[in-house]
Formats: C-alpha cells, sequence, structure tokens
C-alpha cells in the first residue's frame, strides 16, 4: 500500500466509496504503533475503545473512560500525521444526553485532536449524531455487535442473524445516513446483510466480521499482529505472530543480562556511541 501522500479527511473516505477503492483501517493507540500504520498506508487509525480489552486488560470496553480515550487519542495524533484518526466515544458519554455528548465529542477533537468521532448503536443516537454534525464534528456509526451492549446481547455474538432484527439494522443505516454520519463500521453481522446495507447507503461501509461486500475493512491490530492472545475473534486474520517474536526476543535478552553477554563488558563501541549521541528517540 503507497504511503499517505496527504492528510485523509472525511471527504476523501467518502469520495472512495464512489470510485469504488476500499478502505483499509485498524486501530491504534499510541504514538509509535500510528507512525508505523500510517507509513503503511492505512488510512484511518480508530481509537478504538477496545484498548479497554487489549491495552487496558478489562473483560469488556465498558470500563473505558473519557479520560483515557483523550489521553490515548492524543497519544495516536501525535504519531500520525495524515492518517485520519476516528476516536471512540465511550460507554455512557453520548447517551445520557445530547448536551454531554456534544461537550464529550468536542474534547476527543479539542484535546485529543480527534477528526471524528465513533458512536455505537441506530435510533437511539442519531439525535446526538445529527447535532454532532450540526457543529461540526463528522461521527462514524457502528452497528451489529456493539460491545458497550455485550449484556444486553448476552455475549460478544454474531448479530442481526434473524430476519427482523436483519430489516431493523438496515433501517438504522439508512437513520444513520440520513443524521449525517459519514461512514458505518458493521460488526458481526451476516455477509449478505452487510452487502445490502453496503448497496443501500451511500456512506461507506467499514466490516469487522461481516464479510467481503463492504466498502472497506478494520481490524484490531493487536489481533492482526498476534499480539493479544487470550481469544482470538473467528473473523481474523493474523498478518503476523507479534506475541511470539517478543517473547522469544524478551528470553534471548533476559539469557544474555543473565549469562553476562550485555552489555558486553569490552564493548568500546557502544560506550563510544553513548558519549558522543544524545538518544532523543
Ligand atoms: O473498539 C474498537 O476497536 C472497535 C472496532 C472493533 C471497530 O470499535
Amino acid at each position: 500500500m503507497p504511503e499517505l501522500t496527504r492528510r485523509v479527511r472525511v471527504t476523501d473516505i467518502k469520495a472512495k466509496k464512489l470510485r469504488g477503492e476500499k478502505i483499509a483501517m485498524l486501530t491504534a493507540y499510541d504514538a509509535t504503533m500510528a507512525r508505523l500504520l500510517e507509513r503503511a498506508g492505512i488510512e484511518i487509525l480508530l481509537v478504538g475503545d477496545s484498548l479497554g480489552m487489549v491495552v487496558m486488560g478489562e473483560e469488556t470496553t465498558i470500563p473505558v473512560t473519557l479520560e483515557a480515550m483523550i489521553h490515548h487519542t492524543r497519544a495516536v495524533t501525535r504519531g500520525a500525521r495524515r492518517a485520519l484518526v476516528v476516536a471512540d466515544m465511550p460507554f455512557l458519554t453520548y447517551q445520557a444526553s445530547v448536551a454531554d455528548a456534544v461537550r464529550n465529542a468536542g474534547r476527543l477533537l479539542q484535546e485529543g485532536g480527534a477528526a471524528a468521532v465513533k458512536v455505537e448503536g441506530g435510533r437511539p443516537v442519531v439525535e446526538a449524531v445529527r447535532r454532532f454534525v450540526e457543529v461540526g464534528i463528522p461521527v462514524m456509526g457502528h452497528l451489529g455487535l456493539i460491545p458497550q451492549s455485550v449484556h444486553q446481547l448476552g455475549g460478544l455474538k454474531r448479530q442481526a442473524v434473524a430476519g427482523e432484527e436483519a430489516e431493523r439494522l438496515l433501517e438504522d443505516a439508512v437513520l444513520l445516513e440520513q443524521a449525517g454520519v459519514f461512514s458505518i463500521v458493521l460488526e458481526s453481522i451476516p455477509p449478505e446483510l452487510a452487502r445490502r446495507v453496503t448497496e443501500t447507503v451511500a456512506v461507506p461501509t467499514i466490516g469487522i466480521g461481516a464479510g467481503p461486500y463492504c466498502d472497506g475493512q478494520v481490524l484490531v491490530c493487536y489481533d492482526a499482529f498476534g499480539l493479544f492472545d487470550k481469544f482470538v475473534p473467528p473473523f481474523v486474520k493474523q498478518y503476523a505472530n507479534l506475541g511470539a517474536e517478543i517473547v522469544r526476543a524478551a528470553e534471548a535478552y533476559a539469557g544474555d543480562v543473565r549469562a553476562g553477554r550485555f552489555p558486553e563488558p569490552d564493548s568500546k563501541t557502544a560506550d563510544e556511541k553513548a558519549r558522543t549521541h544524545s538518544h532523543d528517540r
């Protein structure tokens, strides 16, 4: 994938659907990862509240706070200069009232530096979405498996399998589009339903566990790179096994330290480098 040559805007993302170009999105939670993913040409970096599970070690995304999201969003926007950074709005920061929702979304832009926010759900969040757009905050929707509702849904399982639920999801997608979202994540729904949504709405759909017919795809980077090993969602493709590589490297390091091989006792070159170079990263 070519390196990004200029800043990606929400208008570029919408234009990609018109041109029939697929969109590649990954999550990122820190500046170093953001820099690497941007170098690989990833157009959208999502500071997902999945950080609660893969970074903070929580069982669900529910404990994630707005402060945590602002903190990690700031880190990602320091690392990424061109990719479109979208920040997840955590549980209960947009559902209680529209005024609160606008203030909280605004903090993700003002303090976190995000260019857009993402909210979960359809009809119940439409009013907030409309208001975000009115005040100039781009919004990404999220339908299907919405992890902040894990207790209501009875677990992290495939959604909208029955006909009635599928029709409701399609209606929700249209409502979100009418409210002004610039794209919609479709998580863990049948591929044929994802195809219908993609053909119905003019804004791009970004799938995760929703088959190949979406306008783009997203994965949690810790899943895609083999870092998170508590469980691997069935739809994940692992593009690397960095977890195993880190264990191997840490064992090698520990072995060297214990055997006195690192640092080398007579390593003049390392000593020389330390005296002549500051290590401003
Ligand atoms: O929080 C997250 O990482 C997400 C993606 C799975 C879409 O919402």
